[in-house]
């Protein structure tokens, strides 16, 4: 069997919206039954909640939706680009931060804005939830269940 196509999401904190993304995305594929043929991970470009688990507010309002989010923080290394087949960032200043680990400028057409995959929703980014109220982790899962069908729609042809 070929080797799983790897996705990585890729946020400021990796406790808020790319964990939750992991866990949307994640669902989708085991609904599609492709769990063996997709690797999903995320990260996130700064490293100070390393080894935590998702913001308790991210968990809730996932869990109220049926996801279950339970990665641990980490920061994106400069392997990561080469390691990856897609990798999504949340908004403008992760894409410039992801490509500042593109020293050779080898990657740019894996690194895109997570948005680019959502036809329902019109925002350009998924905006930082972490300083806000209840209804930004519900905007946060609107945009990543929106975006996640097109992202599945977009790597089906690397799953076929
Ligand atoms: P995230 O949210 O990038 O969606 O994980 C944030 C989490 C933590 C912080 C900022 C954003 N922080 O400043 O600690």
């Amino acid at each position: 069997m070929a080797a799983p196509y790897r996705l990585l999401f890729v946020c400021l904190g990796n406790i808020c919206r790319s964990p939750a993304a992991e866990g949307v995305m994640r669902s989708l594929i085991e609904a599609k039954g492709f769990t063996d043929r997709v690797h999903i991970r995320s990260a996130g470009t700064g490293g100070w909640h390393a080894g935590k688990l998702p913001d308790q507010r991210m968990r809730n309002a996932a869990q109220n939706r049926g996801y279950e989010l339970i990665s641990r923080a980490r920061q994106v290394t400069e392997g990561d680009l080469r390691d990856y087949d897609l990798i999504l960032v949340m908004d403008r200043q992760n894409l410039r931060d992801v490509r500042s680990y593109d020293r050779s400028s080898e990657f740019g057409a894996k690194i895109r804005l997570f948005c680019d995959f959502c036809s329902v929703h019109q925002e350009s980014e998924v905006p930082d939830p972490y300083y806000g109220g209840e209804q930004g982790f519900e905007l946060v899962l609107d945009l990543l269940e929106d975006g996640c069908r097109g992202v599945l729609e977009h790597i089906s042809s690397a799953l076929a």
